[in-house]
Protein backbone atom coordinates (compact mmCIF):
# COMPACT_ATOMS: atom_id res chain seq x y z
CA UNK A 1 0.00 0.00 0.00
CA UNK A 2 1.11 3.50 -1.01
CA UNK A 3 1.71 5.87 1.91
CA UNK A 4 -0.61 9.09 1.94
CA UNK A 5 1.47 11.03 3.74
CA UNK A 6 4.66 12.23 3.06
CA UNK A 7 7.67 14.45 5.48
CA UNK A 8 9.53 16.76 3.30
CA UNK A 9 12.83 18.43 4.68
CA UNK A 10 12.88 21.76 2.00
CA UNK A 11 16.67 23.14 2.10
CA UNK A 12 16.32 26.05 -0.71
CA UNK A 13 19.90 27.10 0.42
CA UNK A 14 21.57 29.97 -1.76
CA UNK A 15 21.19 31.97 -4.63
CA UNK A 16 18.45 30.95 -6.84
CA UNK A 17 17.99 28.10 -4.28
CA UNK A 18 15.07 29.65 -2.77
CA UNK A 19 13.40 30.76 -6.08
CA UNK A 20 13.03 27.58 -7.83
CA UNK A 21 12.38 25.83 -5.11
CA UNK A 22 9.42 28.19 -4.35
CA UNK A 23 8.02 26.48 -7.52
CA UNK A 24 8.97 23.44 -7.27
CA UNK A 25 7.11 23.13 -3.74
CA UNK A 26 4.38 24.36 -5.68
CA UNK A 27 4.22 21.76 -7.80
CA UNK A 28 4.43 19.08 -5.39
CA UNK A 29 1.44 20.50 -4.06
CA UNK A 30 -0.65 20.67 -7.08
CA UNK A 31 0.19 16.84 -7.36
CA UNK A 32 -0.27 16.30 -3.79
CA UNK A 33 -4.08 18.20 -4.20
CA UNK A 34 -4.86 16.42 -7.27
CA UNK A 35 -3.28 13.04 -6.90
CA UNK A 36 -5.54 12.90 -3.27
CA UNK A 37 -2.28 12.85 -1.11
CA UNK A 38 -0.87 15.10 2.35
CA UNK A 39 2.89 16.34 2.16
CA UNK A 40 4.15 18.32 5.31
CA UNK A 41 7.12 20.61 4.31
CA UNK A 42 9.22 21.71 7.19
CA UNK A 43 12.45 24.27 6.06
CA UNK A 44 15.88 24.37 7.03
CA UNK A 45 19.41 26.02 6.37
CA UNK A 46 21.93 24.82 4.33
CA UNK A 47 25.53 26.30 2.90
CA UNK A 48 25.57 30.04 2.64
CA UNK A 49 22.58 31.01 4.43
CA UNK A 50 23.24 28.42 7.51
CA UNK A 51 26.63 30.15 7.89
CA UNK A 52 25.76 33.51 8.11
CA UNK A 53 22.91 32.22 10.60
CA UNK A 54 24.59 29.85 13.07
CA UNK A 55 28.14 30.07 11.60
CA UNK A 56 28.41 26.64 10.11
CA UNK A 57 27.25 25.24 6.74
CA UNK A 58 24.84 22.42 7.94
CA UNK A 59 23.33 22.65 11.38
CA UNK A 60 22.64 19.32 13.43
CA UNK A 61 19.09 20.27 13.50
CA UNK A 62 18.79 20.23 9.72
CA UNK A 63 20.66 16.78 9.83
CA UNK A 64 18.36 15.94 11.49
CA UNK A 65 15.47 17.39 10.03
CA UNK A 66 16.54 15.22 6.70
CA UNK A 67 17.08 12.19 8.90
CA UNK A 68 13.23 12.25 10.22
CA UNK A 69 12.01 13.58 6.94
CA UNK A 70 10.85 10.86 3.93
CA UNK A 71 12.35 12.76 1.68
CA UNK A 72 14.55 15.83 1.22
CA UNK A 73 14.60 18.92 -1.29
CA UNK A 74 17.62 20.98 -2.10
CA UNK A 75 18.01 24.28 -3.83
CA UNK A 76 21.39 25.35 -4.61
CA UNK A 77 24.43 25.85 -2.45
CA UNK A 78 27.15 28.75 -2.51
CA UNK A 79 28.15 32.04 -2.52
CA UNK A 80 31.12 33.99 -3.96
CA UNK A 81 31.49 36.04 -0.71
CA UNK A 82 32.50 32.35 1.00
CA UNK A 83 35.42 31.78 -1.80
CA UNK A 84 38.23 32.68 0.50
CA UNK A 85 37.29 30.47 3.66
CA UNK A 86 38.41 27.31 4.54
CA UNK A 87 36.98 24.13 3.39
CA UNK A 88 35.24 23.36 6.26
CA UNK A 89 33.72 26.96 6.79
CA UNK A 90 32.59 26.77 2.81
CA UNK A 91 29.00 26.35 1.95
CA UNK A 92 29.96 23.28 -0.43
CA UNK A 93 30.69 21.66 2.85
CA UNK A 94 26.95 21.59 3.96
CA UNK A 95 26.15 20.21 1.00
CA UNK A 96 28.60 17.17 1.15
CA UNK A 97 28.01 16.86 4.51
CA UNK A 98 24.39 15.83 4.15
CA UNK A 99 25.20 13.56 1.05
CA UNK A 100 27.80 12.02 4.46
CA UNK A 101 25.65 12.32 6.98
CA UNK A 102 22.21 10.77 4.97
CA UNK A 103 24.72 8.19 3.42
CA UNK A 104 23.88 9.24 -0.54
CA UNK A 105 26.22 7.37 -2.39
CA UNK A 106 24.51 6.71 -5.69
CA UNK A 107 24.03 10.43 -7.09
CA UNK A 108 21.46 9.72 -10.08
CA UNK A 109 21.77 12.53 -13.15
CA UNK A 110 19.14 11.59 -16.18
CA UNK A 111 20.42 13.62 -19.37
CA UNK A 112 17.42 13.85 -21.92
CA UNK A 113 16.71 16.32 -24.69
CA UNK A 114 13.78 18.01 -24.94
CA UNK A 115 12.27 17.26 -28.39
CA UNK A 116 11.45 20.84 -28.60
CA UNK A 117 14.89 22.03 -27.04
CA UNK A 118 17.51 20.76 -29.78
CA UNK A 119 18.18 23.90 -30.43
CA UNK A 120 19.15 25.19 -27.44
CA UNK A 121 22.21 22.80 -27.49
CA UNK A 122 25.76 24.33 -28.66
CA UNK A 123 26.05 21.02 -30.08
CA UNK A 124 24.47 20.02 -33.71
CA UNK A 125 21.05 18.59 -33.62
CA UNK A 126 21.44 15.43 -35.47
CA UNK A 127 23.92 14.27 -32.77
CA UNK A 128 22.25 15.06 -29.76
CA UNK A 129 18.16 14.17 -30.88
CA UNK A 130 17.16 11.44 -29.08
CA UNK A 131 20.16 11.11 -26.45
CA UNK A 132 18.67 9.70 -23.12
CA UNK A 133 21.73 9.14 -20.86
CA UNK A 134 21.76 8.09 -17.24
CA UNK A 135 24.69 9.30 -14.94
CA UNK A 136 25.20 7.06 -11.91
CA UNK A 137 28.10 8.71 -9.85
CA UNK A 138 29.64 7.74 -6.51
CA UNK A 139 28.95 10.41 -4.14
CA UNK A 140 30.55 9.63 -0.92
CA UNK A 141 33.56 8.54 -1.43
CA UNK A 142 36.51 8.88 -3.97
CA UNK A 143 38.63 12.13 -3.87
CA UNK A 144 36.39 14.14 -2.37
CA UNK A 145 36.01 11.91 0.94
CA UNK A 146 40.10 10.36 0.46
CA UNK A 147 41.95 10.52 3.78
CA UNK A 148 44.85 12.19 4.24
CA UNK A 149 43.80 15.37 2.45
CA UNK A 150 45.10 18.90 3.62
CA UNK A 151 48.16 20.92 3.82
CA UNK A 152 50.94 20.93 5.49
CA UNK A 153 54.50 23.69 4.99
CA UNK A 154 57.43 21.65 3.84
CA UNK A 155 59.14 23.16 1.14
CA UNK A 156 57.44 25.70 0.21
CA UNK A 157 53.85 24.24 1.28
CA UNK A 158 51.46 21.79 -0.43
CA UNK A 159 47.99 20.78 -0.85
CA UNK A 160 46.81 17.14 -1.11
CA UNK A 161 43.79 15.21 -1.62
CA UNK A 162 43.88 10.79 -1.88
CA UNK A 163 41.71 9.34 -3.99
CA UNK A 164 40.33 5.83 -3.03
CA UNK A 165 37.67 3.51 -3.39
CA UNK A 166 37.24 0.19 -1.22
CA UNK A 167 35.50 -3.18 -2.27
CA UNK A 168 32.54 -2.37 -0.94
CA UNK A 169 32.11 0.92 -2.32
CA UNK A 170 32.51 0.30 -5.75
CA UNK A 171 30.53 -2.79 -5.93
CA UNK A 172 27.24 -0.80 -4.04
CA UNK A 173 27.49 1.66 -6.87
CA UNK A 174 27.72 -0.64 -9.44
CA UNK A 175 24.69 -2.60 -8.63
CA UNK A 176 22.81 1.00 -8.81
CA UNK A 177 23.96 1.00 -12.35
CA UNK A 178 23.79 -2.42 -13.24
CA UNK A 179 19.90 -2.33 -11.76
CA UNK A 180 19.69 0.91 -14.05
CA UNK A 181 20.90 -0.31 -16.91
CA UNK A 182 18.68 -3.50 -17.06
CA UNK A 183 15.37 -1.21 -16.93
CA UNK A 184 16.91 0.68 -19.97
CA UNK A 185 18.61 0.00 -23.14
CA UNK A 186 20.58 -2.60 -21.02
CA UNK A 187 24.81 -0.82 -21.62
CA UNK A 188 26.84 0.33 -19.16
CA UNK A 189 29.60 2.11 -19.95
CA UNK A 190 32.24 2.54 -17.02
CA UNK A 191 34.32 5.32 -16.38
CA UNK A 192 37.86 5.79 -15.31
CA UNK A 193 41.66 6.43 -15.35
CA UNK A 194 42.77 2.89 -15.33
CA UNK A 195 45.82 3.77 -17.69
CA UNK A 196 47.40 5.96 -15.20
CA UNK A 197 45.96 5.51 -11.73
CA UNK A 198 45.77 2.18 -9.52
CA UNK A 199 42.30 3.11 -8.01
CA UNK A 200 40.99 3.02 -11.06
CA UNK A 201 42.35 -0.19 -11.80
CA UNK A 202 40.98 -1.54 -8.80
CA UNK A 203 37.33 0.01 -10.20
CA UNK A 204 37.60 -2.06 -13.09
CA UNK A 205 38.22 -5.25 -11.02
CA UNK A 206 35.39 -5.22 -9.37
CA UNK A 207 32.70 -3.35 -12.07
CA UNK A 208 33.95 -6.33 -13.64
CA UNK A 209 33.38 -8.96 -11.02
CA UNK A 210 29.52 -7.06 -10.53
CA UNK A 211 28.93 -7.48 -14.11
CA UNK A 212 29.28 -11.32 -13.71
CA UNK A 213 25.73 -11.17 -12.02
CA UNK A 214 24.32 -9.09 -14.81
CA UNK A 215 24.67 -11.11 -18.12
CA UNK A 216 22.13 -9.55 -20.35
CA UNK A 217 24.06 -6.38 -19.56
CA UNK A 218 26.63 -4.96 -21.66
CA UNK A 219 29.46 -3.48 -20.01
CA UNK A 220 32.83 -1.53 -21.61
CA UNK A 221 35.24 0.21 -20.10
CA UNK A 222 36.23 3.79 -21.18
CA UNK A 223 38.65 6.14 -19.67
CA UNK A 224 37.81 9.42 -18.81
CA UNK A 225 39.41 11.57 -21.45
CA UNK A 226 38.07 9.46 -24.31
CA UNK A 227 34.58 9.72 -22.41
CA UNK A 228 34.99 14.29 -21.94
CA UNK A 229 35.63 13.80 -26.14
CA UNK A 230 32.69 10.67 -26.67
CA UNK A 231 30.24 12.65 -25.22
CA UNK A 232 30.51 15.49 -27.92
CA UNK A 233 31.08 13.06 -30.93
CA UNK A 234 28.56 10.89 -30.42
CA UNK A 235 26.38 11.17 -27.14
CA UNK A 236 24.00 8.39 -28.32
CA UNK A 237 26.43 5.60 -27.96
CA UNK A 238 25.85 5.68 -23.99
CA UNK A 239 22.78 4.72 -21.83
CA UNK A 240 24.32 4.17 -18.37
CA UNK A 241 27.78 5.82 -17.61
CA UNK A 242 29.02 4.54 -14.30
CA UNK A 243 31.81 6.36 -12.83
CA UNK A 244 33.57 8.21 -9.55
CA UNK A 245 33.21 11.13 -7.58
CA UNK A 246 35.22 13.33 -9.10
CA UNK A 247 34.74 11.79 -12.74
CA UNK A 248 30.50 12.15 -12.39
CA UNK A 249 31.06 16.08 -10.83
CA UNK A 250 32.47 16.62 -14.53
CA UNK A 251 31.00 14.68 -16.91
CA UNK A 252 27.45 15.73 -15.24
CA UNK A 253 28.25 19.18 -16.24
CA UNK A 254 29.32 18.60 -19.33
CA UNK A 255 26.35 16.12 -20.47
CA UNK A 256 24.22 19.06 -19.49
CA UNK A 257 25.18 20.64 -22.10
CA UNK A 258 24.06 18.62 -24.35
CA UNK A 259 20.38 18.65 -23.27
CA UNK A 260 20.42 22.78 -23.75
CA UNK A 261 20.56 24.06 -20.21
CA UNK A 262 22.32 23.26 -16.82
CA UNK A 263 18.98 24.62 -15.98
CA UNK A 264 17.28 21.41 -17.20
CA UNK A 265 18.78 18.71 -15.41
CA UNK A 266 17.12 17.19 -12.20
CA UNK A 267 19.12 14.71 -9.85
CA UNK A 268 18.10 12.60 -7.18
CA UNK A 269 20.63 11.04 -4.42
CA UNK A 270 20.14 7.79 -2.72
CA UNK A 271 21.37 5.30 -0.34
CA UNK A 272 20.28 3.60 2.64
CA UNK A 273 18.53 6.35 4.38
CA UNK A 274 15.88 9.63 3.19
CA UNK A 275 16.88 10.61 -0.39
CA UNK A 276 17.51 14.07 -1.68
CA UNK A 277 16.67 15.80 -4.33
CA UNK A 278 17.92 18.73 -6.19
CA UNK A 279 18.95 19.98 -9.66
CA UNK A 280 22.08 19.45 -10.92
CA UNK A 281 23.04 23.18 -11.42
CA UNK A 282 24.35 25.41 -8.89
CA UNK A 283 23.15 28.85 -6.84
CA UNK A 284 23.98 31.16 -10.32
CA UNK A 285 24.70 34.36 -7.99
CA UNK A 286 24.66 36.73 -11.01
CA UNK A 287 20.92 36.07 -11.45
CA UNK A 288 19.72 35.39 -7.86
CA UNK A 289 16.14 37.33 -7.24
CA UNK A 290 15.46 38.56 -10.53
CA UNK A 291 12.79 36.10 -10.88
CA UNK A 292 14.65 34.78 -14.23
CA UNK A 293 16.07 31.42 -13.16
CA UNK A 294 15.11 28.25 -15.00
CA UNK A 295 12.93 26.02 -12.24
CA UNK A 296 12.47 23.32 -14.77
CA UNK A 297 15.30 20.96 -12.86
CA UNK A 298 14.02 21.43 -9.34
CA UNK A 299 10.31 20.46 -10.99
CA UNK A 300 12.01 17.70 -12.31
CA UNK A 301 13.50 16.20 -9.49
CA UNK A 302 10.43 16.58 -8.13
CA UNK A 303 9.23 14.02 -10.91
CA UNK A 304 12.32 12.16 -9.44
CA UNK A 305 11.53 12.26 -5.82
CA UNK A 306 7.99 10.88 -6.74
CA UNK A 307 9.36 7.63 -8.53
CA UNK A 308 12.05 6.99 -6.36
CA UNK A 309 10.80 7.91 -2.75
CA UNK A 310 7.39 7.60 -2.98
CA UNK A 311 6.66 4.53 -5.92
CA UNK A 312 4.34 7.17 -7.86
CA UNK A 313 5.46 6.57 -11.38
CA UNK A 314 2.20 7.92 -12.44
CA UNK A 315 2.52 11.10 -10.98
CA UNK A 316 5.97 11.60 -11.71
CA UNK A 317 5.22 11.15 -15.97
CA UNK A 318 2.40 13.60 -15.23
CA UNK A 319 5.27 16.29 -14.28
CA UNK A 320 7.48 15.01 -16.98
CA UNK A 321 4.94 15.31 -19.76
CA UNK A 322 3.46 18.63 -18.09
CA UNK A 323 7.37 20.11 -18.79
CA UNK A 324 7.53 18.21 -22.11
CA UNK A 325 3.69 20.33 -22.90
CA UNK A 326 4.93 23.56 -21.64
CA UNK A 327 7.87 23.69 -23.88
CA UNK A 328 6.01 22.76 -26.64
CA UNK A 329 3.96 25.45 -26.75
CA UNK A 330 6.69 27.43 -27.05
CA UNK A 331 7.25 28.57 -23.43
CA UNK A 332 10.87 29.33 -22.73
CA UNK A 333 13.23 30.72 -19.59
CA UNK A 334 15.59 33.47 -20.48
CA UNK A 335 18.29 30.55 -20.40
CA UNK A 336 16.66 28.02 -22.97
CA UNK A 337 14.55 31.34 -25.07
CA UNK A 338 15.35 31.06 -28.76
CA UNK A 339 13.74 32.85 -31.86
CA UNK A 340 9.74 32.49 -31.63
CA UNK A 341 9.84 31.34 -28.53
CA UNK A 342 8.38 33.19 -25.30
CA UNK A 343 10.59 34.55 -22.54
CA UNK A 344 8.46 33.65 -19.07
CA UNK A 345 9.61 34.35 -15.56
CA UNK A 346 10.48 31.89 -13.01
CA UNK A 347 7.42 32.11 -11.33
CA UNK A 348 5.14 32.47 -14.46
CA UNK A 349 6.93 28.90 -15.62
CA UNK A 350 6.63 27.34 -12.43
CA UNK A 351 2.83 28.24 -12.68
CA UNK A 352 2.19 26.95 -16.36
CA UNK A 353 3.99 23.86 -15.43
CA UNK A 354 1.49 23.15 -11.85
CA UNK A 355 -1.85 24.46 -14.29
CA UNK A 356 -0.36 21.70 -17.06
CA UNK A 357 0.38 18.67 -13.95
CA UNK A 358 -3.04 19.79 -12.34
CA UNK A 359 -4.79 19.05 -16.03
CA UNK A 360 -2.93 15.45 -16.65
CA UNK A 361 -4.07 14.56 -13.11
CA UNK A 362 -6.97 15.36 -12.92
CA UNK A 363 -8.46 13.19 -16.21
C1 LIG B 1 27.53 19.00 -7.80
C2 LIG B 1 28.30 20.19 -7.30
C3 LIG B 1 28.93 19.84 -5.97
C4 LIG B 1 29.91 18.71 -6.22
C5 LIG B 1 29.61 21.01 -5.24
C6 LIG B 1 28.68 22.18 -5.05
C7 LIG B 1 30.21 20.58 -3.93
O1 LIG B 1 29.22 20.63 -8.24
O2 LIG B 1 26.62 18.54 -7.10
O3 LIG B 1 27.84 18.52 -8.89
O4 LIG B 1 31.07 18.95 -6.58
O5 LIG B 1 29.52 17.56 -6.05
MG1 LIG C 1 29.09 19.60 -10.12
Amino acid sequence: MKKNFYKIAVLPGDGIGPEVVGEAVNVLQTVAETAGFHIETNYADVGGVALDKFDEPLPAKTLELCKSSDAVLLGAIGAPQYDTLPSHKRPERGLLGLREGLGLFANLRPAKVYPSLVQASSVKKELIEGIDIFIVRELTGGIYFGKPRGFDDQNGGRGFNTMMYDKNEVERIARVAFDAAQKRSKKVTSVDKANVLEVSQFWRKIVLQVAGDYPDVQLNHMYVDNCAMQLIRWPKQFDVILTGNLFGDILSDEASMLTGSLGMLPSASVGSETAMYEPVHGSAPDITGQNIANPIATIASIAMMLKYSFDRNKEAEAIETAINRILLKGYRTKDIASDGTQVVSTKEMGKLVSEQVHLLLSK
